[in-house]
């Protein structure tokens, strides 16, 4: 008999657990699924989406087991993955990060500048945590992390818990390579194999063929061009205003260096001016996601409970939950998939350093992620990823040490903010607004 997978989502009350769950259920064929298990701190949450997914379940795949608990003993036990998307401090924490540092001029946003780093002081422990229970109830489990701010996690992962099993992941190059397909009349992005390298949320595709190995960078920069990353795809997540502002805005990104392809994220950092003044500090994008993703959501929830029925229910799925399976999958049956991944760096970009964590090409098999060679980068991707990776890595520092200078370097040399006196007056209203969740700084 084919073994059967037994998988816990945890941070279940998210508005990407439904999603990931349909995506497993389209996937089993590939990947056997025996049992599912949601694992949330909010109960609240937890008993929303979970009663809603068991009815889905049970009326839609009864064989498989599917239940939902806000015990960790009873999560964590005998499972081969967790599928980790926790959000320390919710929504309510996210709009604190976008909007202080609005109040100073700077950049709000909830992985980028003072916000990230914000999110990523809040989300170590969290992490942590769910790596814990994994690791002592199911020593062999691996654990895929979608949990932000995936480079901050990824860093105090790798010097915290080094021999874990944790790959740390990001959905956004697959969602633009998504585009790409659009763009380029496509079917899939996995009609391409891509060279790309950065570190989370601050990368550059450099090539990017079909299976045949035609090069499809000049047809793609043609449109990028004139039109950057806007198409017509179908991407539910990526509809809103903002995003779309965000994909018509990579034309110029990619001006600054049209030899590649650039992640959208970067805009924060080459036009955190243009993204100031474009900003509403009465209304970022955590209330967009609250009156949005959030509502729909956990509203077709309480409609499939009060029907008693997941009859006409629907819940988007897309690149996030394809790229996770996928992940999963490769791992499951060693299929040596070619994903990109954050991993330590260890030379394979050869003029950066060795504990840099870097998101690149990786082939995966059971025993995880295998890097493919970058070589030797530029000196503008250079200079820009050396100032950033030591911002990720002063953070986790002062995570570690309590350390209220190190928060301050961290805040003073990120791009997005333009002095010491500015770091410090943001990192003081910061500090106040996550008393709750900040080890203490000294
Ligand atoms: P959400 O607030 O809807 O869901 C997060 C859930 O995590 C909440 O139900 C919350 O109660 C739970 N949680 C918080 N702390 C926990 C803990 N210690 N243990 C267990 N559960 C805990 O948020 P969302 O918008 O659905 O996003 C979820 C996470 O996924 C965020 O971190 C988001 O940034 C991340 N995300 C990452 C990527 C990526 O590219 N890496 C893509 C999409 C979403
Ligand atoms: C992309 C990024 C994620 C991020 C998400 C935010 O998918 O890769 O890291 O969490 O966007 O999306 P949201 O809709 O919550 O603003
Ligand atoms: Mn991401």
């Amino acid at each position: 008999m084919t073994k059967k997978f037994s998988v816990t989502i945890a941070g279940g009350g998210s508005t990407f657990t439904p999603g990931i769950i349909l995506m497993l259920m389209e996937n089993t064929n590939r990947f056997p699924v025996g049992e599912i298990k949601l694992y949330d701190n909010n109960m609240e949450r937890q008993q929303i989406l979970g009663e809603a997914c068991k009815i889905m379940m049970q009326e839609r795949h009864p064989a498989i087991k599917f239940s939902y608990t806000t015990d960790p003993k009873e999560a964590f036990s005998d499972i081969d993955f967790v599928m980790a998307h926790i959000r320390v401090g919710l929504y309510e924490m996210r709009e604190k990060d976008e909007k202080i540092p609005l109040k100073y001029g700077v950049v709000g946003q909830e992985t980028c500048g003072p916000g990230g780093i914000a999110y990523g002081m809040r989300s170590i422990g969290g992490v942590l945590e769910i790596l814990d229970y994994m690791e002592k109830y199911s020593p062999n489990a691996w654990m895929l992390n979608y949990s932000n701010p995936a480079a901050i996690v990824a860093e105090a992962t790798r010097r915290l818990r080094p021999t874990s099993k944790i790959i740390n992941i990001c959905d956004m190059p697959v969602a633009i390579e998504g585009i790409f397909a659009d763009i380029l009349g496509y079917k899939s992005r996995k009609d391409f194999i891509v060279r790309y390298y950065g570190l989370n949320h601050f990368g550059w595709w450099t090539s990017i063929t079909d299976k045949a190995g035609n090069d499809l960078l000049p047809k793609l920069k043609e449109h990028v061009n004139q039109f950057g990353y806007a198409s017509n795809t179908e991407d539910f997540q990526h509809k809103a205003p903002s995003w779309i502002e965000t994909f018509k805005k990579a034309k110029d990104i990619y001006a600054l260096d049209p030899t590649t392809l650039p992640n959208t994220y970067l805009k924060y950092y080459y036009y955190p001016d243009y993204v100031v003044e474009h900003s509403d500090i009465h209304h970022t994008r955590a209330n967009e996601v609250i009156e949005g993703r959030e509502k729909e959501v956990f509203g077709m929830a309480k409609k499939i409970i009060a029907a008693n029925t997941a009859k006409d229910a629907s819940f988007h799925t897309g690149a996030h939950a394809t790229f996770i399976v996928d992940l999963a999958c490769a791992i499951a049956f060693n299929t040596k998939e070619r994903m990109l991944l954050i991993v330590e760096n260890n030379g394979i970009i050869e003029n950066f350093s060795k504990d840099a964590m870097v998101e690149v090409p990786c082939l995966v098999g059971n025993n995880g992620p295998e890097p493919l060679s970058i070589g030797t980068i530029p000196t503008f991707q250079k200079g820009l990823m050396e100032q950033q990776v030591a911002v990720e890595k002063l953070t986790v520092d002062a995570w570690i040490e309590g350390s209220y200078q190190k928060l301050w370097q961290a805040l003073t040399l990120s791009k997005t903010v333009p002095s010491a006196s500015v770091a410090k007056q943001i990192l003081d209203d910061l500090i106040v607004a996550n008393k709750d969740f900040w080890p203490e700084l000294q």
